[in-house]
């Protein structure tokens, strides 16, 4: 199959729209990471997904609507509290996990009889979802295990001849996919941490962090969210998360460690005598850099990857989530 990239022009809706309603999967950019769509109500199409990710079909997928009045077409109970996240923070990377209707098939939430909904902040692809007129399922756009790609170059790296078409919007504005909660008793728990925070959701409910967030799951912990088991956002090179008070502990340990197949994501790169790649000095650019610096770095040649702990606070949390599973949990502290 032909892989074509066309730009985020309205003109170019109908086109994506006339595939997604044939049941073909079109890779769409979004605010969080690029999503690779198929019809959510359609166990075909859900399957091409699964098939072009090579993604295990227990691990369930988002539903991206338009509307937050969608929420009653396909989840069976719209707790209030959703209602005044959704007005808060829709559009925009929420995810927000229900208990799902039947029209809603299996292949879509993995056996689950839960659901997951996002309204991505992306004007082009919201109006291509109205154009549809059925909520797109899209994981992120990457080989599954891989980074998640926040440009359309590194969705063609992976899809190329398996998609007939992806549109591309540039780079990713979070680089990092969406906050996924499930609801409490009396709030809410983050199952995946992301661009709305702990923080902002605080203002709102009482707020939980499942465990699996920032520590591997053990036998027997109970999985909430299949995403979370599965080796995730890996590059090809070994990846170590390093802790450390400050940035010259982090040069210092690099300089002794390094060797001409090492890479380094550094919030200050100065004294660092190895290869460095963009990274950040905030959060925020660490979260906006972390997956094209992990897939430039093995477009480098890369044997090993250092990267300097981010904190936990705000974004931050979202930042060390995905860097300690692309570390397979390997973690050296100075
Ligand atoms: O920002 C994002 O969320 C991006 C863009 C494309 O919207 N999408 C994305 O999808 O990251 P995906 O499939 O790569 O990650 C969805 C995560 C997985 O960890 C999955 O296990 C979890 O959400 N999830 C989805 N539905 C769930 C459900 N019903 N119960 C528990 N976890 C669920
Ligand atoms: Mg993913």
């Amino acid at each position: 199959m032909n892989t074509q990239i066309l730009n985020m022009d309205p003109k170019n809706i109908p086109f994506a729209a006339e595939l997604l309603k044939k049941g073909e999967i079109v890779a769409i950019p979004t605010e969080t990471v690029y999503g690779l769509a198929g019809n959510g109500l359609s166990a075909d199409a859900v399957k091409k997904i699964f098939e072009a990710k090579g993604r295990p079909s227990d691990n369930p997928l988002i539903l991206h609507i338009s509307s937050v009045d969608w929420l009653y077409r396909y989840a069976e109970n719209v707790p209030d509290l959703a209602l005044r996240l959704a007005e808060r923070f829709w559009p925009g990377p929420l995810t927000m996990i229900m208990p799902k209707k039947s029209i809603v098939p299996m292949e879509t939430s993995g056996g689950l009889d839960t659901v997951a909904f996002r309204m991505p902040n992306n004007q082009w692809t919201l109006k291509l979802i109205e154009a549809c007129d059925f909520p797109l399922a899209a994981p992120s756009a990457n080989l599954s295990g891989l980074p998640s790609p926040t440009r359309a170059g590194y969705v063609y790296n992976d899809m190329e001849g398996k998609i007939p078409l992806i549109i591309d919007g540039g780079q990713c504005f979070y680089g990092l996919e969406s906050t996924v909660i499930t609801f409490t008793d009396n709030g809410v728990r983050i199952l995946r941490p992301g661009g709305v925070t702990a923080e902002m959701l605080k203002r709102f409910c009482f707020v939980e962090i499942d465990k699996a967030v920032t520590e591997s799951l053990q036998n027997g912990d109970k999985v909430l969210s299949p995403g979370m088991k599965y080796k995730h956002y890996s590059p090809k090179a070994e990846v170590f998360m390093v802790k450390c008070n400050d940035n010259e502990s982090f040069a210092d340990f690099v300089n002794k460690n390094f060797d001409e197949n090492t890479i380094v994501l550094a919030k200050k790169a100065d004294n660092i005598k190895a290869k460095t790649l963009p990274y950040g000095k905030t959060a925020r650019q660490e979260a906006e850099k972390l997956f094209a610096s992990l897939r430039k770095a093995d477009e480098m040649g890369a044997k090993k990857i250092y990267v300097q702990a981010p904190n936990k606070e705000g974004i931050g949390l979202a930042v060390y989530n995905r860097l300690i599973r692309a570390a397979a949990f390997k973690v050296i502290e100075l």
